[in-house]
């Protein structure tokens, strides 16, 4: 793994060539001492040998397709089964473990690009990945431009598990989330497309709520999905979630193109070791995976992780901190 370090007066962040993987991304908590707010390895070997997709871009396809079946154009095409019956986030081999190439750099700015062959993990068209990582003053903004020979399939993501206060544990961090529906997830956490009103359930995060509410729940969508494992539908264009640790006073507000994301309370750590020594176990961090719909191509009329060719995707992600 090679890296590449961006760093600015407010934030510095190190990226991996590999998966264009954020390793650490390092603000200042309210006593002006350095956080670094995600989880990740300290041997860069993990990245390739591991799973848990830390800090990871995830593609072509992030989360889940039903059977890894789907149908474009009407051929039908069948992916590596690798989540119990379904697919998981871009197949055995995904993006989160190849290789970037670095091609342009700057001390706050960083491009990326990945070319996705033909058929590579069973999807159409060869795809030209590029992903930028930039600062500007107090925000990491990650954007994401593709386009593909063929039509195809594709939904980014960035998979990491934020905590924000250098414990072990997420449970007593806040959240809010502009987001009046929950997806529901079968027991293999597939989204089935079942719109969940948050009124009134413990993940009503509207307002700044403790992670816990959820978490410490006997909700029956918590304990299907282990946890927070589910897709929040955004009512809002900007500014969506806000992330809030009391111990450390750190804020980061994540402000998106895309409109949804996966919340993921990291419930499958399983003790792993990290960075600076720390063991990782359920709860270490939080992924806010700004992303569509899970499963687009079956849930929805006109899905919206079709990439036509001749078309950009162009999607960006940004985190911003502030102390409080
Ligand atoms: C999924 C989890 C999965 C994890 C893998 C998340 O995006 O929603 O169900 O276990 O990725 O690390």
């Amino acid at each position: 793994m090679n890296t590449i370090i961006l760093k600015n007066n407010n934030l510095e962040v190190v990226i991996g060539d590999i998966g264009a993987t954020i390793i650490r991304l390092i603000t200042k908590d309210r006593d002006f001492k350095d956080v670094d707010v995600v989880l990740g390895y300290e041997n860069l070997d993990e990245y390739i040998t591991q799973d848990g997709y830390l800090g990871a871009t995830v593609g072509r396809v992030c989360n889940r397709i039903a059977l890894g079946k789907f149908s474009l154009n009407n051929k039908d095409y069948q992916l590596a089964i690798n989540n119990g019956p379904n697919a998981l986030h871009g197949g055995i081999e995904g993006f989160s473990y190849k290789r970037f190439d670095i091609i342009e750099k700057s001390n706050e700015h960083v491009l990326l690009r990945y070319i996705s062959k033909d058929m590579e993990e069973g999807y159409p068209g060869e795809l030209v990945l590029d992903v930028s990582y930039k600062l500007i003053d107090n925000e990491l903004k990650t954007s994401y431009f593709a386009t593909c020979s063929k039509d195809t399939l594709i939904n980014i993501t960035n998979h990491s598990y934020f905590n924000l206060s250098n414990e072990n544990t997420i449970l007593d961090h806040s959240l809010m989330i502009k987001s009046d529906y929950m997806v529901s997830c079968d027991t293999d956490g597939l989204a089935t497309g079942e719109l969940i009103s948050v009124t009134n359930k413990p993940y009503d995060y509207r307002t700044l709520n403790k992670i816990s509410k959820a978490l410490l729940s006997d909700d029956e969508h918590i304990k299907i999905g282990n946890g927070l494992d589910h897709p929040f539908i955004f009512n809002d264009k900007t500014n969506q979630i806000v992330l809030y640790s009391d111990k450390s006073g750190i804020e980061m507000t994540v402000n998106t193109t895309l409109p949804q994301a996966q919340i993921y309370s990291a419930n499958y750590l399983d003790g792993r070791l990290g960075k600076y020594g720390n063991k990782y176990y359920k709860n270490a961090g939080i992924c806010i995976e700004t992303q569509y719909m899970p499963d687009a191509i079956h849930l929805e009329s006109k899905p919206s992780t079709i990439l036509k060719k001749g078309e950009e995707y162009n999607e960006s992600t940004s985190y911003i901190f502030k102390v409080k």
